[in-house]
């Protein structure tokens, strides 16, 4: 596990596009793991720029999502598909064949997880996949447990991250209560990992995904063992760890 350590939000949202126009450039038809939530936000706006300067090109990319909303149409401004849309999707030349989220309106739990599972693999893989980190260690929704979940899977959000999340909706009652997530073996499974963090109010994270022991009670430390994983972390994020 590499750790870079950047001095602010900004640095680290560069940093961690600029990892992901190399795999653009060096494997033009790459599969790109994608994460949503704060976090990533700036590396989009850069992955734009680097666009429009016709540094990187998204026509032969194609993208998985790690999570979507269980019951929300992609149409809806709160959906994982909407936010991918107006940050990244709209303003690239990404083929919309190439775009993959797990279906939220699917009410059939077992074919949307199987389906999801299948594009995953029909794809080859992931290549490159980036991640936020939860305040309580989850990676997309995998939620401190007693196992790790290894496939797309349905899963009820805990109080903890339906709050956190809330900030995007207009109170936490809206937040829907489940959703479709990548399990952790389709997250292992990718051949990068980038995982994205700034800010104090993630230090606690921080070090017990990465410093700590490996247990499904923090789902981000199963990390620890995959063999190309990238940390892009600002001062804040790492300011309870030493190393
Ligand atoms: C989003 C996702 C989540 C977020 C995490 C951090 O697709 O899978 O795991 O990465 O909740 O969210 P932010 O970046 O909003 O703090």
């Amino acid at each position: 596990m590499r750790i870079i350590k950047t001095k602010n939000y900004d640095e680290m949202s560069r940093y961690a596009a600029n990892i992901i126009a190399a795999e653009i450039i060096q494997k033009p038809n790459c599969v790109l793991g994608l994460a949503t939530g704060e976090t990533p936000e700036g590396i989009y706006k850069r992955l734009v720029q680097l666009f429009k300067q016709g540094d990187i090109d998204f026509s032969s990319v194609s993208t998985v999502n790690l999570d979507e909303y269980k019951g929300l149409e992609r149409t809806d401004s709160h959906s994982y598909y909407s936010y991918m849309h107006n940050r990244l999707f709209k303003h690239v030349n990404l083929n919309e064949k190439s775009i993959n989220i797990p279906d939220g309106t699917q009410r059939d739990v077992k074919k949307a997880c199987e389906e999801y599972d299948k594009c995953i693999q029909d794809l080859g893989g992931v290549d490159l996949q980036l991640l936020g980190l939860g305040h309580n260690g989850h990676i997309g929704f995998n939620e401190p447990s007693d196992r790790f979940i290894a496939k797309t899977h349905c899963v009820n959000l805990s109080s903890s991250t339906r709050e956190a999340n809330s900030r995007f909706f207009s109170s936490v009652h809206d937040v829907p209560m489940q959703a479709y997530t990548m399990g952790i073996l389709n997250i292992m499974k990718a051949k990068k990992i980038v995982v994205v963090v700034n800010g104090e109010n993630k230090a606690d994270a921080v070090r017990e995904s990465f410093f700590g022991s490996i247990t499904p009670k923090v789902q981000a430390s199963i990390l620890q063992v995959h063999p190309d994983v990238t940390v892009v972390a600002d001062e804040a994020a790492l300011s309870k760890c030493k190393f």
